[in-house]
């Protein structure tokens, strides 16, 4: 895991987004195994679940917008109205990111806002996917270099706002890295004591 981040600044930018599409997925995912679970159960997991994902989504729709949206709008002008309807999008999983925040996964209705930003999420990355990314590849645009820029500004907000993604780990000795590390240990615990009752 040492050269995980060696290896993220290396990625071009469709390469690097896709990268966060994936682990955003992975939690959403995660998170669908636990919410059936009776009151009370795994409210914890569930928790970490959730502020990893706004965490991690707060991140990557900051990214897009500074920096990957803008270079985008630029090699590509006739599709402002893609890049707008996608702007639109982040502003509505940023509102409801925030009502996330404000409440707790105790709360059943908390649960649901997150089941729902799952969807919106999976409509929003599939149109970037399908859609504007094949166009981005096209244009000729230096993915190489914006995908550094890309990759330094994460590191930059991650550190801003205290964050370490759950499957970056580099040392145990770095504070709350262990903490991360365990919410796997629990996610892969907890599947299997579901699984064998
Ligand atoms: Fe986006
Ligand atoms: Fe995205």
């Amino acid at each position: 895991m040492a050269n995980k981040k060696a290896v993220s600044a290396q990625m071009d930018a469709i390469a690097l987004l896709m990268d966060d599409h994936k682990r955003v997925k992975g939690l959403f995912e995660e998170f669908k195994k636990f919410e059936d679970s009776p009151e009370g159960e795994f409210d914890d997991l569930k928790q970490e679940l959730i502020d990893s994902a706004c965490a991690e989504l707060k991140i990557h729709a900051q990214v897009e917008e500074e920096i990957f949206y803008p270079a985008v709008r630029r090699a590509l002008p006739d599709e402002d109205a893609l890049l707008n309807e996608a702007e639109v999008e982040h502003a509505g999983a940023k509102d409801l990111i925030a009502q996330i925040e404000d409440g707790s996964a105790d709360d059943p209705m908390t649960c649901a806002r997150f089941t729902v930003l799952g969807e919106y999420i999976d409509h929003h990355v599939k149109e970037e996917e399908t859609d504007m990314f094949p166009k981005v590849r096209k244009a000729h645009m230096n993915l190489g270099a914006l995908g550094k820029s890309m990759s330094e500004r994460k590191e930059e907000l991650k550190a801003e706002m205290g964050v370490t993604p759950y499957d970056e780990v580099p040392d145990f000795a770095s504070n709350g890295a262990e903490k991360r590390a365990s919410l796997w240990e629990r996610i892969t615990s907890a599947t299997t004591a579901r699984v064998s009752r």
